[in-house]
């Protein structure tokens, strides 16, 4: 893919962090998510891309922009699978709290994971524990051969994850062995791309969280030379039966970087909403201008490009709930 491509997709997320920036602490995050979704969507009609939609905003009858099989871009560049999520961490936005980002990533077609909707375990680490864990082991034995690795003493160590009941039981664990822990409300797509930001204190991401963030956040560990490995957690028969018509013939099998991101032709950007542990978020500025902060990476040179961004708002951005 030209590298031209990857300043065009920040162009992209940097205007649905833009649309969505009002709707922070508003206490609706389907305007914030709908404000998102729409700029993304039209941003993308002037990249140069023949794009598919492979994790979207929902299936065609649902339809929502931004679907999964929808044709995205100019219709004249490469044929690319595209990731999207406009607007990841919907309640954090309305809430007004940390780790939304509005986030993109394209690969070469036929290279990135259809991931169904549903959740998924996940452990993600930065390239120093690329290779070195395992997403099916217990988690004494993961932070026991971390610290090893990492020279470090467990309780050293710093793990993020989601705060769910569903997490009660590892969140436990994890005290007992004196790890610190970052707990999040939501955005694991920040969480789990954390351990691989050297700005961050995070060693590991666990837990679990949606299938699509997964997929999202592989890509962007690829390009920094860290590692993802999820596992499909169907909830019952039909989510089994979804994963199969998906094209994934054993659903419970660990999905490796290879299996998520087929090959190092990808590229990734995102630009907070809100602040995150390696990115600010829309701040305004005097005189109708708004600050944004962004990465765009690419995973065959792994050069990371942080991008902070200075736009004129000659446009009102005062906004009412209806
Ligand atoms: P939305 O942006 O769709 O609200 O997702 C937020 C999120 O926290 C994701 O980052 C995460 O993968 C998922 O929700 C976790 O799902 P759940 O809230 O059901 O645990």
């Amino acid at each position: 893919m030209e590298r031209e491509l990857a300043l065009e997709l920040v162009r992209v997320t940097e205007k649905a962090a833009l649309e969505s920036a009002p709707w922070i602490g508003r206490g609706d995050k389907n305007s914030a998510d709908e404000a998102a979704t729409s700029a993304m969507r039209a941003m993308f009609d002037s990249v140069s891309i023949k794009g598919t939609v492979v994790i979207g905003e929902g299936e065609m009858d649902e339809a929502p922009m931004l679907y999964i099989g929808e044709k995205l871009g100019n219709q004249q560049g490469l044929e690319v699978d595209v990731a999207v999520d406009p607007l990841e961490g919907t309640t954090l936005v309305s809430s007004g709290l940390n780790n939304a980002l509005s986030v993109i990533a394209i690969a070469k077609k036929g290279n990135l994971l259809h991931a169904p909707d549903m959740y998924m375990e996940k452990l993600a680490v930065g390239p120093a524990l690329a290779g070195k864990l395992n997403v099916l082991d217990p988690v004494e034995v993961t932070l026991a051969k971390a610290a090893e690795v990492l020279q470090k003493q467990v309780s050293e160590l710093t793990v993020m994850l989601l705060e769910r009941e569903r997490h009660q039981t590892l969140i436990q664990t994890l005290r007992k062995l004196g790890v610190r822990i970052k707990l999040l409300s939501d955005g694991d797509v920040a969480g789990a791309i954390a351990p691989a930001m050297s700005e961050t204190d995070i060693d590991i991401y666990l837990g679990s969280g949606g299938a699509p963030e997964g997929v999202l956040a592989a890509a962007a560990l690829k390009c920094l030379g860290g590692e993802f490995q999820g596992r499909l957690l169907p909830e019952n028969p039909a989510q089994y039966d979804r994963c199969v018509a998906m094209g994934l013939a054993d659903p419970n099998k660990v999905l490796s970087m290879e299996d998520l991101v087929g090959d190092d032709d990808v590229i990734f950007a995102a630009t907070g909403v809100t602040n995150s542990e390696f990115l600010g978020g829309v701040k305004y500025l005097p005189n109708q201008q708004a600050e944004t902060h962004s990465v765009v990476m690419r995973a065959q040179t792994r050069t990371i490009r942080f991008i902070k961004s200075i736009h004129y708002l000659p446009i009102k951005h005062q906004k009412t709930s209806a």
